[in-house]
């Protein structure tokens, strides 16, 4: 990267179910805070990835559309930034199949996610689609093929990205120098919310049991709701310990997030559960108040959400085209 030139950032939300807390906090925050004021950043609706599994096709459309109404609400900025969905750009599909030419089947089959994937949808008796194999390959190309330079993710996303180096690697060392090594870089802060109900998993917006998610979109009074029934222990003192007292961390990390504070130093000004469930229940109230705001006014003209993706698409499209017409042509094709 020359000195003057801004990094690159690319990073992607998957339509599979309401945006919650967690990719708030972990994810869209910094995006609108940090990533968008100092580097040229891309952010896209990944919704060809949410047909991986099986899903409703009016439901995809829909959580398409919510989630970029949502990360336009949560403050993303068109001037600054491109938003787009993935599947209004062409260049990602014709990207992905050169990166199944050059991922190895055993290399997709070690992906955690797959195995923990496949294995759930195994045990629920439906058969596992190809594309949940070949996934990794799609996000390869999301993100090899704007030359990125940074990619803002959750932890989860690790193995994924490690995979996207390789292929890069692969690929420039076989066909000629074509794609930027991308390098990951996670959220500083509660880079993971913990499901209240079950706080040893992440909060994740395709779990089946909402009642320890809370959603963008909740009302103010189920937000305190499902806080307030979050699971602690059976200890009643507040103390900041993540492996022993899973509940109660993620509270504080809840907490320290929302307002800035560090969590251990938080934990002794509380004697009670009760106390720090209310307070976390207000703090994320007030977090989520403004974007909530925007996001009824946004909603209710769909036909600027649409004009805005329509020009991200656009933009994305002509910053996408030359290296993938670079990368068919390296690989032998008469692009
Ligand atoms: N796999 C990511 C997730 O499950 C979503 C994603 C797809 C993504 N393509 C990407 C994230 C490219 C960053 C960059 O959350």
């Amino acid at each position: 990267m020359a000195m003057a030139e801004r990094a690159r950032i690319f990073s992607g939300v998957k339509p599979t179910g309401h945006l919650t807390l967690g990719n708030y906090l972990g994810a869209m925050r910094r995006w609108v805070e940090e990533d968008q004021h100092r580097a040229d950043a891309l952010f896209c609706v990944v919704d060809l990835h949410a047909l991986t599994v099986e899903h409703e096709p009016a439901r995809v459309r829909r959580l398409t559309r919510q989630a970029a109404t949502l990360l336009l609400a949560a403050g993303l900025d068109p001037e600054r930034c491109t938003l787009f969905v993935q599947s209004q750009v062409d260049e990602h599909l014709r990207l992905s199949y050169l990166m199944e030419c050059t991922a190895s089947d055993g290399e997709m089959r070690r992906m955690i996610q797959y195995k923990e994937k496949a294995a759930r949808e195994q045990a629920r008796g439906g058969s596992v689609r190809l594309s949940l194999l070949t996934y990794p390959a799609l996000m390869a190309a999301d993100i090899l093929a704007y030359g990125t330079h940074e990619v803002p993710v959750g932890e989860d996303q690790a193995q994924h990205l490690e995979l996207t180096r390789d292929l890069a690697g692969r690929f420039n060392e076989r066909y000629g120098a074509t794609f930027v090594m991308p390098k990951v870089t996670y959220p500083a802060v509660a880079a993971r919310v913990m499901d209240l109900q079950e706080p040893t998993s992440k909060m994740g917006k395709s779990h089946a049991r909402t009642a320890g998610i809370v959603y963008l979109l909740d009302e103010p009074e189920v937000v305190r709701k499902k806080v307030i029934r979050a699971v602690t222990d059976t200890a009643s003192d507040v103390v900041y310990e993540r492996g022993e007292r899973p509940g109660v961390a993620n509270l504080l990390d809840v907490l320290a997030a929302c307002t800035g504070g560090d969590p251990e130093r938080l934990a002794e000004g509380y004697a009670s559960y009760g106390a720090l469930k209310r307070d976390v229940a207000e703090a994320v109230v007030e977090l989520l108040r403004p974007a909530r705001k925007r996001h009824a006014e946004l909603a209710a003209d769909p036909a600027y959400v649409d004009g805005v993706l329509r020009d991200g698409a656009e933009r994305a499209r002509a910053l996408a085209r030359p290296r993938v017409d670079a990368a068919y042509r390296a690989v032998g094709l008469m692009a």
